[in-house]
């Protein structure tokens, strides 16, 4: 065996040690190199929720229960949201495992319906 195969074994040790899992819905999901936790999500096929994949719209938001996200992943979040850790599944790529869980934007409260006479024009 040349040293070149022993190196390269070693990698592929090394890489299976470090490989980061991500826990969801009492499912635990291995993430692959260069993927985000929406991504193997995804490929996982769990159902997340997503729809531009860029960091903008927020349907990707979840909730850390345990682990650290990178500040990528919620920097641009309002402060409301990253006191709930809340972060961005499509643009995070963490280093250490992860408990998640889908993160549902309380709905706005609808405005009281006003009972004012429109007026019409005079003519
Ligand atoms: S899918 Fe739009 S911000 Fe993640």
């Amino acid at each position: 065996m040349c040293s070149g195969t022993v190196i390269l074994l070693i990698a592929v040790a090394c890489e299976d040690l470090t490989m980061v899992k991500i826990y969801y819905k009492e499912q635990v999901y291995e993430m692959q190199s260069n993927e985000s936790v929406l991504d193997t999500l995804l490929r996982n096929e769990t159902g997340a929720p997503f729809a531009c994949q860029k960091g903008v719209c927020q349907s990707c938001m979840m909730q850390v229960i345990k682990g650290e996200v990178p500040k990528r992943a919620n920097e641009y979040l309002i402060s409301k949201y990253k006191e709930q850790d809340c972060f961005l599944a499509c643009i995070c790529y963490p280093s250490e495992d992860l408990t998640i869980a889908t993160f549902v934007k309380p709905k706005r409260p609808s405005r009281p319906a006003t009972k004012t006479k429109a007026k019409l024009p005079q003519f």
